[in-house]
């Protein structure tokens, strides 16, 4: 273990295992999942729908917790931690980005982005600074005042990503972040997510698309709740 989260592993899970209850029966979603990811890493899972991708997405954002297994986040132990806790990494430490957005209807380009600061005790000035940068660096800073009605699908997931960097987090979790794009929006996506990785994010992305998942550095295949190699 590195006292310093940011340097060399970042999370380890160990035997992840994670069963649903469903009209009486139990369903086993994740089936003993071993996974390791490094600071730096970008790393795609691909895998037939139903597979347990997006469970495990939700175990390792912290926002869903394993029936067994171990895992590491940084120093953390994840299954250890209290709710509150569990909120604390998912707002300091993981920026998650959905094939749907997940923009507030109400909100423009900078509402949206600034979010997250709801949850931390960032100076406004640092907050406004870091909101601007986020959103400069998706290449949106003309349309700060759009709100997402009046944005395109590709301009959305770019206010998206904006929100998921804008506290410069340690893992960016990305579930099917071009399932929802046309063909040229999604090479930009992904263009942008190989930047940000190149500049030193560490990404997870779920995707069905092998083109996708080629521009990730690694690829894993999830099939019944099993991670192996491609
Ligand atoms: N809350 C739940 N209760 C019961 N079963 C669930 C629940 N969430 C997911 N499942 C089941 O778990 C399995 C895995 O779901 P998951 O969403 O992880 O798949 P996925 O690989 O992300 O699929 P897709 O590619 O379609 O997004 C599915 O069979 C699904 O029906
Ligand atoms: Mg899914």
């Amino acid at each position: 273990m590195t006292a310093d989260p940011g340097a060399g592993m970042l999370l380890q899970a160990r035997g992840i295992r994670k069963n649903y209850q469903l009209g009486g029966s139990e369903i086993e979603v994740i089936r003993g999942v071993d996974l390791t990811v490094s600071a730096g890493d970008f790393l795609a899972i691909m895998g037939t729908s139903g597979s347990g991708k997006s469970t495990l997405m939700h175990i390792l954002g912290g926002l869903a917790r394993p029936d067994d297994g171990s895992y590491l986040f940084g120093d953390r132990d994840m299954l250890r931690l209290s709710d509150d806790e569990l909120s604390w990494i998912r707002a300091h430490w993981i920026g998650f980005v959905f094939q749907t957005f997940d923009l507030l209807t109400e909100l423009d380009v900078r509402d949206n982005v600034a979010l997250p600061f709801l949850y931390h005790h960032t100076p406004p000035a640092d907050a406004e600074r870091r909101i601007g940068e986020a959103i400069e660096k998706v290449g949106l800073s003309h349309r700060i005042r759009h709100r997402p009605v009046e944005l395109s699908g590709g301009e959305m997931q770019r206010v998206a990503i904006a929100r998921a960097l804008v506290v410069a987090p340690k893992l960016i979790l990305a579930d099917e972040p071009t399932g929802n794009l046309d063909t040229r929006n999604s090479s930009e996506i992904l263009d942008l997510f190989t930047g940000l990785n190149e500049t030193g994010s560490t990404i997870v992305m779920v995707t069905h698309d092998p083109q996708v998942a080629s521009c990730a550095k690694n690829i894993l295949i999830m099939e019944d709740g099993v991670l192996t190699a491609a």
